[in-house]
């Protein structure tokens, strides 16, 4: 694209408890970099689908495919020189490692809130149902990412704009300098 996004990674996955924001704030992060916004549930065989639609929970199983095929999507998205926000909820270190698989050009975007404050926006979405218990589980399963992952972790106890603000703040740390010769600052 000729501009100085070079270092920027391809991909920006964000994660987190359902209810968390992901698909809220995936959108607007997509919308304010210019890039395509994914929901990773989309990516999901017709079987997980039925599975989930009779209301039986999925197993690790049921989920390799669908992480695997989230993958192959960001593989497509960074060989074309795209750039993609997808919105996957990816609580396990193992499920992570499957999204990532080694490239140092996609980044997890975690949405790190309290139970307490989840249950509330979860108690006003509209359109939603949510089994009561569903939340605790999710919080049980959640395996926060480590200085490991290199994630940008932000609070989502701010409005939606502001969390923006805070994710694109952390993915250039220093946007004055983008773009510019590197100083010798000693
Ligand atoms: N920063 C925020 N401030 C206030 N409300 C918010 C904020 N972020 C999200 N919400 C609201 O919280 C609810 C949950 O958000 P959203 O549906 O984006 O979560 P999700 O993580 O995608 O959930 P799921 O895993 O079930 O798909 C929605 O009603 C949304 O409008
Ligand atoms: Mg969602």
């Amino acid at each position: 694209m000729g501009d100085e996004t070079g270092e920027l990674p391809c991909a920006l996955v964000v994660m987190g408890v359902s209810g968390s924001g992901k698909s809220t704030i995936a959108d607007r992060l997509a919308q304010r970099l210019r890039w395509t916004f994914e929901d990773g549930d989309r990516f999901h065989p017709a079987s997980n689908v039925a599975k989930m639609s009779a209301g039986h929970p999925l197993t690790d199983e049921d989920r390799w495919p669908w992480l695997q095929a989230i993958a192959d999507e960001i593989d497509r998205v960074c060989k074309a020189g795209e750039h993609a926000v997808i919105a996957c909820s990816a609580l396990k270190r193992a499920y992570r490692d499957v999204l990532v698989h080694g490239r140092s050009d996609v980044r997890m975007v975690f949405l790190n809130g309290t139970q307490e404050l989840i249950a509330n926006r979860l108690a006003q979405r509209k359109g939603h149902f949510m089994p009561p218990g569903l939340l605790a589980s999710q919080f049980r399963t959640l395996e926060p990412p480590d200085g490991t992952e290199n994630p940008i972790t932000v609070s989502i106890d701010a409005s939606v704009e502001a969390i923006v603000d805070d994710i694109v703040r952390q993915l250039n740390p220093s946007p004055a300098d983008r773009g510019t010769p590197r100083r010798n600052r000693s």
